[in-house]
């Protein structure tokens, strides 16, 4: 199958790096085809690097790939070296020596949209995790931090990278970044840009030039990200204490890009999905998304930039911590249980899933292959959810006194989690070493409890336990924080919440002097991401949906209810539960409720998670089963729901001016909701004027697929097509809503049919991803048994691998969840992975995935 032996790269074998750089000047010479790289490296033994002071300097090795040598010099002597496609080696003077080089490359042709790439006829880069070494030769790794000086030699009017411009002319932009930073931080841009300008002072009363770049045509999409950019600005300074160091922060949309967005120093770059928004074109989660993740990248410019990583087994130590600064901030910015609640859902979707499948993995990984697989939604969420636990465990004091220290102690280095995870142990003087087991165990732990009630005192025994995996084959007990409440039958607290904490793997807890037997409220805000077994009746369910006073658990209390509702469907055949149903009106209807969060409560666990819980239970889900007890319960709730849906819709169908905020977006919701009942129950008349009146993106959108669910679609997609059809970003709308609006056993052949039309591109990630993402998250699509979808992905993931194999592997984690189907399924996905692997040439990037995937 493959020629050579993938290569792993484990954590132990870190060492550092033997030279230090003082400096490095980039000079850029753009040509699509041959561009110049001229470099200039100062380098100087690492003090820090002791194997043996005696010894000779072993032979110099930098990074590069897919680079043309031209010339190399030491000292101005030519370079002999021995070059791979992996980098080149030489010789070195055992002293300081400078390093001058130059390379080409072809960025026109670069559509791995990593390193020095085209996109549009702009030119710009990604580094991060190892792209740099694509632009030149160098030590690509995140401990080797340098002061980078950049020249750009273009015809283009905006020249950009680092930092703050030095000097610039027709053609010539020259920038300089103080600021010490790993290769994977660089940035360029060239192209023919529109800047938004804005300013910001900070704290300390320096002023900051931001601009956000867009490409001519979407300057009307740049104002909420440049809203949502100083409200980050101000909050970690409020929040954090952290002020922006340079006297200009930038911000360019890119549409050809393999993820959301780039921290580089002073210029973030951007997948225009997550930068540009008008009230036209996008919807309120597209807003939402965009202020998380505007606001996630700048947050970066302290953790992640001014403190980075030693190492790629480090990446938590910035996503994680960036991800639960991000969801702080939009907590502040709207509402905080709606964010919690969310982040839960995604949380149990896309992580546990994770944590329960082949790809398994620590927060910390231990090895690699490829670092762009591991861009997880367990380094991300699950490292967020540690370092919540973490706070949760210390308190805001403590916490945001530790963080202070990590700041000061660490800035301008490249840190592990162990420096992390000291300063917390110096300010608290807390042991953490269990606590680490977070960082260093895969899978979920699963906690369990029983309760027993006499005369006054409660007793809640827990247990822990963590299913092993491949990557952890001998979990051992975590430190598990138990939010806890306790509430009395009427509906009163017996005990506001307290912090249990859990160490071993069975504890006991008792609660004395109680008036009543209160019923439990346990795992509060999610504390801790284990999966709970609480045998509560539905009547004590019930009473914590009325009264519980945390809004995580007062939803949890009614996901439960849905979630036996469905399972009694599944497992017995009952008819929807109208208690269930009821419980869902009720709280639909109550007007006291924040809008937002009664959406929220109208909800059962999909197909995706079902088929988790199920797989979970040691048993197999049938997804057309599935499908057809979705249907039945959308039936019920749509037919529940008969009289209240158009009344609570005209009551809170929002006729004012568009504002993205929370208030607006809460009412869209729920009316969107109401709007799938009334299309459900009574046809889409409703649905065809929304859409026809619709000034928004929200509201149009929604309004389109509920007639292509329940009316006639055609016409209305071709009206949608021939509004939109020269705004990329809502086109990719237009393409996922028909995979995602298909009958099950329809999507993969809408899909296929998508992948003809003139305006698909399977190049550009966000097309790409519009179509198949939309054909994997469909549950029931992608796993109907006539394979249809499996072998329509695998064709396109062989077409897209030699181009674009961090795409290609990212999407294969479709298949990650084979083993929890029918052996005919199981055949049927195992017999598509093994086509992918056995192409020639597969990319190391899917090569990985695909043999984790399939298992030992
Ligand atoms: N560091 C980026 C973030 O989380 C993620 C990212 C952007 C990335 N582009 C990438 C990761 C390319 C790997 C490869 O904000
Ligand atoms: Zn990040």
């Amino acid at each position: 199958m493959r020629d050579a032996a993938p290569k792993t790269i484990y954590l132990s074998d870190y060492t550092p790096y033997p030279w230090t750089i003082e400096s490095v000047d980039l000079h850029f010479t753009l040509d699509p085809h041959a561009t110049r790289v001229r470099s200039v490296i100062r380098f100087a033994p690492n003090p820090a690097y002791v194997e043996d002071p005696d010894a000779p300097l072993p032979t110099m090795f930098l990074h590069g790939e897919k680079v043309k040598l031209i010339w190399a010099e030491i000292e101005g002597i030519p370079v002999d070296a021995t070059i791979t496609d992996e980098g080149l080696t030489t010789a070195v003077p055992s002293g300081p020596f400078t390093w001058e080089a130059e390379v080409e490359i072809d960025p026109a042709n670069n559509t791995a949209l990593e390193g020095l790439y085209m996109s549009n006829g702009m030119y710009c880069t990604q580094c991060e995790a190892e792209g740099f070494r694509k632009i030149t030769y160098y030590p690509d790794r995140p401990d080797v931090m340098s002061v980078f000086t950049v020249t750009i030699e273009g015809p283009h009017p905006v020249l950009l990278s680092n930092g703050n411009p030095v000097t610039s002319s027709k053609h010539l932009a020259k920038w300089h970044d103080p600021w010490p930073k790993p290769a994977y931080l660089l940035a360029l841009v060239a192209g023919e840009l529109i800047s938004h300008h804005n300013t910001f002072t900070t704290k300390s009363g320096r002023k900051v030039d931001l601009n956000l770049y867009v490409r001519p045509g979407d300057e009307g999409k740049c104002a909420f990200g440049m809203e949502a950019l100083k409200a980050s600005m101000k909050w970690d300074e409020e929040v954090y204490g952290r002020e922006y160091d340079l006297d200009l922060f930038n911000i360019v949309a890119v549409d050809d890009f393999n993820m959301g967005a780039m921290e580089n120093k002073g210029l973030n770059i951007f997948n225009s999905s997550a930068v540009l928004a008008s009230p036209e074109t996008s919807t309120d989660m597209n807003f939402e998304r965009i202020e998380a993740i505007i606001a996630h990248e700048y947050f970066h410019n302290w953790t992640g930039n001014r403190i980075t990583c030693r190492d790629w087994f480090q990446l938590c130590l910035k996503e994680g911590l960036t991800v639960y600064r991000d969801s702080q901030f939009t907590s502040d910015m709207r509402s905080a249980p709606v964010k919690r609640i969310s982040d839960v859902i995604d949380l149990r979707g896309r992580q546990f899933a994770e944590d329960q499948g082949p790809l398994a993995h620590p927060v910390r990984p231990e090895s690699f292959q490829e670092i762009n697989n591991f861009y997880t939604a367990t380094v991300y969420e699950k490292g967020a959810e540690v370092i919540g636990m973490l706070k949760t465990l210390v308190g805001d004091d403590a916490y945001y006194k530790a963080v202070e220290l990590y700041f000061t102690r660490h800035d301008g280095q490249a840190c592990t989690i162990e420096d992390w995870l000291a300063v917390f142990e110096e300010t608290t003087g807390r042991d953490l070493t269990q606590f680490k087991r977070w960082y260093s165990q895969a899978g979920t732990p699963r906690l369990s409890v029983e309760e027993s009630f006499e005369l006054d005192t409660l007793t809640l025994t827990f247990t822990q336990h963590t299913p092993p995996s491949a990557a952890t084959p001998n979990p051992e007990p975590q430190v598990i924080p138990i939010a806890l409440g306790l509430i009395y039958p009427d509906g009163t607290e017996a005990l506001e919440t307290r912090i249990l904490e859990m160490t071993k793997a069975e504890q006991s807890f008792r609660f004395t002097g109680l008036e009543d037997q209160p019923v439990a409220s346990i795992l509060r805000g999610f504390s801790a991401p284990v999966v709970l077994t609480h045998n509560l009746s539905d009547a004590d369910r019930a009473h914590l949906l009325t009264h519980d006073t945390d809004p995580f658990n007062r939803w949890e209390a009614g996901n439960m209810l849905g979630r036996n509702a469905m399972l009694a469907m599944i497992r017995e055949g009952t008819a929807p539960d109208p208690a269930f149903l009821q419980a869902t009106k009720a709280i639909a209807t109550d007007e006291t409720l924040d809008p937002a969060f009664r959406d929220l409560m109208i909800g059962w666990p999909g197909p995706s998670e079902l088929a988790t819980v199920l797989h979970e239970a040691g048993e197999v889900p049938d997804p057309e089963q599935l499908f057809e007890v979705s249907e039945e319960m959308r039936n019920a709730m749509a037919e529940t729901f008969a009289d209240a849906a158009p009344e609570i819709y005209a009551r809170h169908n929002v006729t004012e001016p568009y504002q993205p905020n929370a208030e607006q977006s809460g009412k869209r919701a729920l009316t969107n909701v109401m709007l799938a009942f009334i299309s459900r129950h009574s046809g889409t008349a409703t649905a065809q004027k929304q859409f026809d009146n619709a000034d928004n993106m929200t509201q149009q959108i929604s309004a389109l697929s509920q007639i292509v669910r329940h009316g006639d679609g055609a016409p209305a997609l071709a009206a949608f097509y021939d509004q939109w059809k020269d705004d990329r970003l809502v086109m990719d709308k237009w393409f996922g809503l028909q995979v995602s609006c298909s009958k099950p056993e329809e999507a993969a052949a809408t899909a296929q049919r998508l992948t003809g039309h003139p305006d698909f591109n399977h190049k550009n990630p966000n097309r790409f991803r519009a179509v198949f993402g939309a054909l994997a998250a469909y549950h029931d699509a992608f796993h109907h048994k006539n394979g249809a979808a499996y072998t329509l992905l695998a064709d396109w993931l062989i077409i897209l691998d030699p181009l674009n194999p961090q795409t290609t592997a990212r999407m294969c984690s479709a298949f990650q969840t084979w083993k929890r189907y029918d052996t005919d399924r199981q055949a049927k996905i195992l017999a598509e992975v093994d086509r992918i692997l056995a192409t020639p040439n597969l990319s190391r990037d899917t090569t990985e995935m695909l043999t984790r995937i399939k298992g030992a």
